[in-house]
């Protein structure tokens, strides 16, 4: 495995996946599969997991890295998004990737941004939509693009952002899009913070209080066996005097319906958690089984 071949515009990537098709098929695979990994960028090893599982699941492996303006509401974060292009074509040598393609922003929205958007509904405006508001629109509008650009036969996701996946899910489901989703568990940090690109933004002390957020779903999940609302209890105490870790949301949703869950529920439920951090907002979740 080598470098992958860069390329930026959409005629460019649409030509160098057919012909990367065409090649896996020359070489004997019957119907070669294209497996994508869409990306912000500023690639960490979360992302390396993704584009490691597309190799192993396709015969064409293809990266995006496009910092997509319509997700941003504040223009300030926007700006701020690390944008490593180098860095990021050098992370995924050896990786598995054969074609990155890296559009600028006139090469995805010629005319501005785009009228047409793909919108995620109730559930897009639950949680991380409630507080970035039009996020998951934008989300989903550039990832339908996307897909229609690349065309796919599997997307690799990451579950540390279970919203956008349950949202990516059900517009596949909805517009019948031709390719299935294939999901990741979270990659984290030895001491458990879960992997963001986001991180890099953290100072020292910061990057000590974002540990609150996995130590809140860790005492969610040992305390699973009393139930929802003890579970919650248990992960609002252990970020009781967090200096510096500001709670936006913290739920058990039902992975099925991103909707919480009650008390009663029984089976398996995801702990969701936002908090901004310094001037940083980080998100985690973890899947916990109630019996
Ligand atoms: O998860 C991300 O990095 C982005 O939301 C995505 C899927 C690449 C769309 O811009």
């Amino acid at each position: 495995m080598s470098q992958p071949h860069v390329v930026h515009t959409i005629p460019d990537i649409r030509a160098a996946v057919l012909r990367a098709r065409a090649e896996a098929g020359a070489k004997g695979v019957g119907s070669p599969r294209v497996a994508f990994v869409p990306t912000m960028g500023a690639l960490h090893d979360g992302h390396i997991a993704l584009v490691r599982r597309a190799r192993e699941i396709a015969d064409v492996v293809v990266v995006s890295i496009f910092v997509n303006p319509l997700q941003f509401g504040d223009p300030n974060d926007l700006e701020k998004y690390p944008r490593t292009l180098d860095a990021d074509v050098a992370a995924l040598d050896g990786a598995g990737a054969d074609l990155v393609f890296a559009p600028s922003g006139e090469d995805m929205y010629p005319s501005g941004p785009p009228a047409t958007r793909v919108t995620g509904g109730d559930v897009s405006m639950r949680f991380e939509g409630k507080t970035r508001r039009g996020h998951f629109d934008g989300v989903l509008t550039v990832v339908s693009k996307l897909f229609y650009i690349v065309q796919p036969d599997v997307a690799v996701f990451g579950q540390k952002d279970a919203q956008q996946v349950f949202l990516v899910k059900q517009m596949v489901r909805d517009l019948d899009m031709p390719l299935t989703i294939e999901v990741l568990d979270t990659v984290r940090e030895k001491d458990g913070l879960a992997m963001s690109s986001r991180n890099r933004r953290l100072d020292a002390r910061e990057r000590t209080a974002a540990l609150a957020l996995f130590r809140a779903l860790d005492a969610a999940a040992s305390a699973a066996d009393r139930g929802i609302d003890a579970s919650l209890a248990a992960a609002q105490a252990a970020l009781m005097g967090e200096n510096g870790v500001e709670l936006d949301y913290l739920a058990i949703i039902d992975p099925a319906t991103f909707r919480p869950v009650d008390d009663g529920h029984r089976g398996a439920a995801t702990v969701i958690i936002a908090a901004q951090v310094g001037a940083t907002r980080l998100i985690d979740n973890e899947t916990v089984y109630f019996g």
